[in-house]
């Protein structure tokens, strides 16, 4: 049978629902009932906003996205509440967005494709986020951070101010990440963990320590020093326990680590092999990945 004409269709929008100017709504958008959609919003095709979300000023949401009940996009800035006068500040939230009722995620900060929130997710301002990130319920990611594509936070992670967290990386129930070494104080020094490391639930990790790649924290670890490559650092305070590739699956009795030979779900080498997927990057990505 030949291929059916796609029959674009108009935009359904329920009751008592405001559109702003300047609003781009593509095809097939759906917007639930109670909506206020402020000015200069553009809303991807196929994009789904359920009952009662305030989409503000300058949000830009990429096409098949869902937003869930309740959510807000697009919250102000400080300076708004100075002056409560409009300042240009753009929230950019790629293809494919899945965010779960209760939302709120700030003006100023870019967000890749596929990304998923959990409920109640919170945002704040001038971060950028990479491609296929997921953030459980309840996390909250605090503004000027980076965080890198593949991601995963579960439920209930603070990731503070000026935190930077690489690609693939996981990081588990009630992690906090510090900023301030002298609470409180205006200084700032954000975490910086590197690829593929494994942050286990409850960690606290300290303004500025630095995790390098492959590393794992285990479960209620406080992290006050830094953390090399391939080391398990346990207990409180922190304390080098050993190497990463030491450890063993329970089931087969083989090193598990690095994961990405052993655990492929969601991830992009997925049927393909980690280094089958490696050999295909450029040389920055390489770097960026398991260089440093
Ligand atoms: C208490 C605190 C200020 C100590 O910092 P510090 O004086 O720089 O400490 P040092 O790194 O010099 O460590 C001194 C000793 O205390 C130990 N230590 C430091 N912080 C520790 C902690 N939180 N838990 C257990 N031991 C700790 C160190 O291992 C070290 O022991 P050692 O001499 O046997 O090696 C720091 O641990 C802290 O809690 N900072 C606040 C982070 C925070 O919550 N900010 C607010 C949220 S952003």
């Amino acid at each position: 049978m030949a291929n059916q004409p796609r029959i674009a269709k108009q935009p359904r929008i329920g009751k008592n629902v405001i559109i702003g100017e300047n609003v781009i709504l593509g095809e097939n958008v759906v917007i639930q009932n109670n909506c206020i959609i402020e000015d200069n919003v553009v809303l991807g095709d196929n994009s789904y906003i359920d009952n009662n979300c305030l989409i503000r000023n300058d949000v830009v949401l990429g096409e098949n996205s869902t937003i869930g009940a309740n959510c807000i996009l697009g919250e102000y800035q400080m300076d708004f509440f100075k002056d409560h006068e409009y300042h240009k500040h753009e929230l950019i939230i790629g293809k494919n967005a899945i965010i779960r009722s209760g939302c709120i995620l700030y003006s100023g900060t870019v967000i890749g494709d596929n990304f998923q929130a959990g409920h109640q997710v919170t945002i704040r301002e001038n971060s950028q986020i990479g491609n296929s990130v997921s953030a459980g319920t309840l996390t909250d990611i605090q503004g000027h951070c980076k965080i890198g594509n593949y991601v995963r936070m579960h439920s209930s992670v603070h990731v503070g101010t000026s935190s930077v967290i690489d690609d693939c990386c996981w990081i588990y129930p009630y992690v906090v990440f510090t900023n301030d070494p002298t609470p409180p104080s205006d200084t700032e020094i954000g975490v910086h963990v590197h690829a593929f490391a494994i942050v286990a639930t409850n960690a606290i990790i300290l303004p500025g320590i630095d995790v390098q790649s492959d590393s794992l924290i285990g479960a209620g670890t406080i992290v006050n020093r830094n953390v090399e490559k391939y080391q398990v650092v346990v207990g409180n305070p922190g304390k080098p326990r050993a190497d990463i590739r030491d450890i063993k699956n329970r089931e087969t009795g083989e090193p598990y680590y690095p994961w990405r030979y052993h655990f492929d779900r969601n991830m992009p080498w997925k049927n393909y092999g980690f280094d089958n997927w490696y050999a295909t990057l450029d040389d920055d990505m390489k770097q960026m990945l398991i260089g440093k």
